[in-house]
Formats: C-alpha cells, sequence, structure tokens
C-alpha cells in the first residue's frame, strides 16, 4: 500500500490541499511515530493507512481477515454514533458531518458510508495525509455528495459556528497534549448546531488488553507516541460536560476501545 502511493501522482495534490498560513502547534512539529517529522512527510502518509488497519486486527485477534477485523472496531463505533444521535437529536437532520484528525480520510469514508445523505468535511494538521486523503478519494467512484478537505488546527477551525449536526473524533486524542484536546472538545462544541452530536473514540483507559501490556511494551509505544499518559490521566468525561455538553456516555465499543458521545444542548 505504502509502495502504490509513493510512486503515485498524490504529489500534485499538495497544491490544492495545503494552507500556508497554517501555524502548527508546537506538539505537531515534534519526532513522532518514529518519523523524525513527524506526520509532517510522505512516508508518514503514505503508511497511514495501513498502519490504521493493523490496529483492528490487534483489538480483534480472533477475526479472520483484517477487512472483518475494521467492520468490527468500525462498525461499533459508527452504530453508537447513530444510536446516540437518533435518541437525542432524533429531529436533527443529518447534513453536514465534521471529522476532525481525518488523516487520510478513513475515517471520512466510513461516516461518509454510514451516513450516505450527509456531507462530509475531512479536517487535519497535516497537508501530506490530506494529499493521500484527496488523492484516494479520487480513485474511488464519485460520490453524491463530494468530501471537501481541509488543513487547518481543529483546536481553531475558521469555520462557522454551528455548521455541523455531528464532529467526530476517531484516534487523535491519545496523540495530544491535554490542552490541545481540551481546546478540541471546546471546538466541536462551537462547530455543532444545536441537538448535534459529538463522538469521541480512541483508546480505552480502562481496557484489561491495554492495562495488561508489558511494561517493555508499554514503553517502547510511548517512545514513539509521547503524549499517552496525558491522555490516559484526562478525564475526558469531564472536559466534555465542563465545555457545555450533556447527555454524555461513554461505551466499550471493542476489547481496546471506548466511544464517548455527547450532545449540544437545545
Ligand atoms: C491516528 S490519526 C486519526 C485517524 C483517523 N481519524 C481514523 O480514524 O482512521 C490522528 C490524526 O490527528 C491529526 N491531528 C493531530 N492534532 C491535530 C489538530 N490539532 N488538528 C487537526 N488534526 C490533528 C493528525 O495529523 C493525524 O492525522
Amino acid at each position: 500500500m505504502t509502495k502504490e502511493i509513493l510512486e503515485s501522482g498524490v504529489y500534485k495534490e499538495m497544491g490544492s490541499v495545503e494552507n500556508p498560513s497554517v501555524v502548527y502547534p508546537d506538539y505537531y512539529l515534534n519526532p513522532f511515530h518514529a518519523y523524525d517529522e513527524g506526520n509532517l512527510s510522505w512516508l508518514a502518509a503514505a503508511e497511514a493507512e495501513a498502519a490504521t488497519l493493523s490496529i483492528a486486527k490487534r483489538a480483534i485477534p480472533e477475526a479472520s481477515t483484517i477487512t472483518e477485523a475494521n467492520e468490527i472496531v468500525r462498525g461499533n463505533w459508527l452504530n453508537v454514533i447513530e444510536k446516540h444521535h437518533y435518541q437525542y437529536s432524533g429531529n436533527l437532520k443529518i447534513r453536514d458531518i465534521l471529522d476532525v484528525g481525518c488523516s487520510v480520510g478513513f475515517s471520512t469514508r466510513c461516516l461518509a458510508d454510514k451516513f450516505p445523505s450527509a456531507k462530509l468535511t475531512g479536517l487535519d494538521l497535516s497537508p501530506y495525509f490530506l494529499a493521500v486523503a484527496k488523492y484516494k478519494e479520487k480513485k474511488n467512484p464519485p460520490r453524491t455528495n463530494p468530501f471537501q478537505w481541509i488543513h487547518a488546527n481543529g483546536e481553531s477551525t475558521g469555520l462557522d459556528s454551528q455548521s455541523f449536526d455531528i464532529v467526530s473524533i476517531a484516534y487523535v486524542f491519545h496523540e495530544c497534549p491535554q490542552k490541545a484536546t481540551i481546546n478540541l472538545v471546546k471546538e466541536a462544541f462551537r462547530l455543532l448546531r444545536p441537538g448535534g452530536t459529538f463522538a469521541v473514540t480512541d483508546n480505552s483507559p480502562k481496557s484489561k488488553k491495554l492495562q495488561e501490556l508489558s511494561p517493555v511494551l508499554f514503553t517502547l509505544m510511548k517512545s514513539t507516541e509521547p503524549f499517552l499518559d496525558e491522555y490516559y490521566l484526562l478525564d475526558l468525561e469531564k472536559a466534555v460536560k465542563d465545555a457545555g455538553f450533556v447527555n454524555v456516555q461513554t461505551t466499550l465499543t471493542d476489547p481496546r476501545h471506548v466511544t464517548l458521545t455527547a450532545t449540544v444542548p437545545y
């Protein structure tokens, strides 16, 4: 998969996705995931989808294929969002969905397939990842609602207030310092319409599988994921309530991952 991307015409997409006025937060400019340039490199972008897919296989080792593991992990996450939205915001039609930290667009495609009437916007700080997302989407059959890709900091997007019905943040918070996570939550609240649904999915701090990782493996992971401790020590439900959300619920959606959902009050 990586070779295919690196040898493709993906490089041409950079000009149309990069916003040269983006100011990167300090945490984003450090080495990350064992890439010297963190997420700001073609290699990181080309390897991202393979890495994402393999995480699901570690969560569901009994799945017979990576595809099946992803269908379970992503399917459970999407079902929790759908259930929460219809339970608390049934009258609010899902027209606009924002995928913050969309990376190379895998989560954006999952959301679009689940909610086909919605217009999807994928937002990320890495123009390399967005270039891959745009390149991949061009190779797929055209959609009724084409995706919009935005290069911006999710902490302060510059997008209009109350312009989305669902804001999803998938597998981003364990990669962020607490201060950035709290800003991302506040910005999601600003961007959602009254009755809109906020959804976060990420590692479960209560997961037995993660707690039982050997100290050697955990230390190795921390060396490439510098904010894991900050993530595990944050009371995310409290941060979400403090931002003004109601109906805050947390569901273990697979043995390693948790999905938090919440509503913007009417
Ligand atoms: C693990 S990836 C997310 C994967 C994707 N959402 C999925 O579910 O497959 C984390 C992403 O968060 C992005 N990110 C980190 N901090 C961000 C911020 N402040 N604003 C926007 N994107 C951010 C990174 O560039 C990276 O693409």
